[in-house]
């Protein structure tokens, strides 16, 4: 059967704080400019989620958005949303949540549940013009 990519929209609210503990403040002002800002700032976050497989022969469908939404809703939105990633997340506690990282840690929380046939990517962006893609390379 053809393989098709089949996406799916999501979106959530957080703050963050780009920082580095072995720099000095001054150089992580320096690196991550109002992006360091020690009180956190917020970004709407808009994901995009792709599933590549075959169409099943049954049903038509590469995979039930309906679930998709489901996994997206309960391993991402409801672990991010309304969030501050530095504080409340613990995938985060030392792990810098730049828009790259929360990309990897959002492909890795599907990757857990999503069966193995489907090839998974990961869109999001962190401003409109802003925006990383991962597919766990
Ligand atoms: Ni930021």
């Amino acid at each position: 059967m053809p393989k098709v990519t089949v996406h799916r929209k999501a979106h959530f609210n957080a703050a963050h704080r780009l920082f580095n503990p072995n720099w000095s403040d001054e150089k992580n002002a320096e690196i991550f400019g109002k992006c360091s800002n020690p009180n956190y700032h917020g970004h709407n976050y808009e994901l995009i989620v792709s599933l590549t497989g075959e169409i099943n022969k049954e049903t038509g469908y590469v995979y039930d958005l309906g679930r998709l939404k489901h996994i997206i809703k309960t391993e991402i939105e409801d672990a991010f949303d309304h969030k501050n990633l530095n504080i409340e997340v613990p995938e985060f506690k030392k792990l810098n949540p730049s828009v790259e990282n929360i990309a990897v840690v959002a492909y890795n929380k599907l990757r857990k549940i999503v069966e193995e046939e489907y090839d998974i990517e990961i869109t999001l962006y962190e401003t409109p013009r802003n925006f990383v893609t991962y597919s766990g390379e």
